[in-house]
């Protein structure tokens, strides 16, 4: 896949080339300047919401009408139904229509489609698969844009480097830590798998702490093992908080489910996690290098990361949060010009 396929599908990172990657971020930076383009007047997307969302939307809402287009914006809780994603299904269930007509019927409408899916969160062999975003993609006509499935949350990754590469320049060689911390409401591990796999191929050195039990999917680990192999760096999983941050240039926090007790909350492993020390605090990051805190919010403060932490100069929040702006309409813009 690739920007110029036809239509051109952004469902994870890996959809862009190194060099497509690299003209989303330099558009981004020149946008992020006050350069002002209007790739998209007269264009139309489509933001379909089955989980809610407070940055993903109003980022996208204001990238396109900055851009000079119009954002089509539908919540699957209050402006339609659910939608069949398997084939050849009797349906005669919950969901009165089949992804693969909707996908036809919008396509006429809209020049993309943007699609946060819902998440079933009984069985992370089913939801792993990505069905909805997937059936989206083999029956759409117009581009679409994953706003974060079960395994990836693109998006956020391509602000999350730049926020990287504005605060640490050269990324080569850099330690990411990517922290589990505690959580009454954990996500998907999308945005960990996303940045992970964005990380390595900057040649960031990556290390991945969480308690037992909170394993990141297995066939993503395979995926960022030979990506690490091939950028000649590294990957060390299953640490513990404290020997992972020692030396690193940046913490990642960040709550995700249990994937072996996916569906099934309350469960021992869940219980026990919470009786770890997983938050990030003052002890923890005076073990890195100038360490710089980052974290895809929504964030619960003082559970996940202390005050003290997020409102000191090296809390990247905020710029991670801005830099959504910038690099959407630039994927936009290079996307849609096609
Ligand atoms: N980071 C992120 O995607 O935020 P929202 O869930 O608010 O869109």
């Amino acid at each position: 896949m690739s920007l110029s396929a036809n239509p051109a599908h952004f469902v994870r990172l890996e959809d862009l080339s190194d060099r497509e990657l690299e003209d989303v971020l330099d558009l981004a930076t020149r946008l992020k300047r006050g350069v002002s383009r209007t790739d998209l007047l007269g264009l139309s997307v489509g933001l379909l919401f089955f989980r809610p969302s407070l940055r993903t939307r109003t980022s996208l809402e204001v990238a396109l009408h900055q851009l000079g287009g119009h954002p089509v914006n539908l919540n699957a809780a209050s402006d339609f139904w659910e939608l069949e994603a398997r084939d050849a299904r009797l349906m005669d269930g919950v969901a009165p229509e089949h992804i693969k007509d909707a996908a036809a019927a919008l396509s006429c409408y809209v020049d993309a489609i943007a699609i946060r899916p819902a998440l079933a969160g009984k069985s992370w062999a089913v939801d792993r698969q990505d069905e909805q975003i997937q059936s989206w993609v083999q029956h759409s006509k117009v581009p679409i844009i994953n706003m974060e499935s079960a395994l990836w949350h693109p998006l956020q990754a391509l602000a999350d480097l730049m926020t990287l590469r504005e605060s640490l320049g050269e990324l080569q060689g850099k330690r990411l830590t990517i922290a589990w911390t505690q959580s009454p409401t954990p996500s998907s591990p999308a945005v960990v798998h996303s940045v992970m796999l964005a990380a390595l191929r900057s040649g960031m050195e990556v290390r991945v702490a969480h308690p037992t039990g909170y394993d990141l999917d297995d066939e993503v680990l395979r995926q960022a093992r030979e990506l690490a192999k091939a950028r000649h760096t590294t990957l060390d999983t299953g640490m513990d908080l404290r020997s992972a941050a020692e030396g690193s240039h940046v913490i990642y926090a960040r709550s995700w489910w249990s994937l072996q007790t996916y569906g099934k909350g309350s469960l021992a492993a869940q219980r026990g996690a919470r009786q770890g020390t997983w938050c990030v605090d003052d002890s923890v990051m005076e073990l890195g290098d100038q360490t710089r805190l980052m974290h895809p919010m929504p964030i619960r403060r003082n559970l996940e990361v202390t005050d003290r932490v997020l409102d000191s100069k090296h809390s990247l929040i905020i710029e991670q949060a801005a830099n959504r702006l910038h690099t959407q309409k630039s994927l936009l813009s290079l996307l849609l010009r096609h």
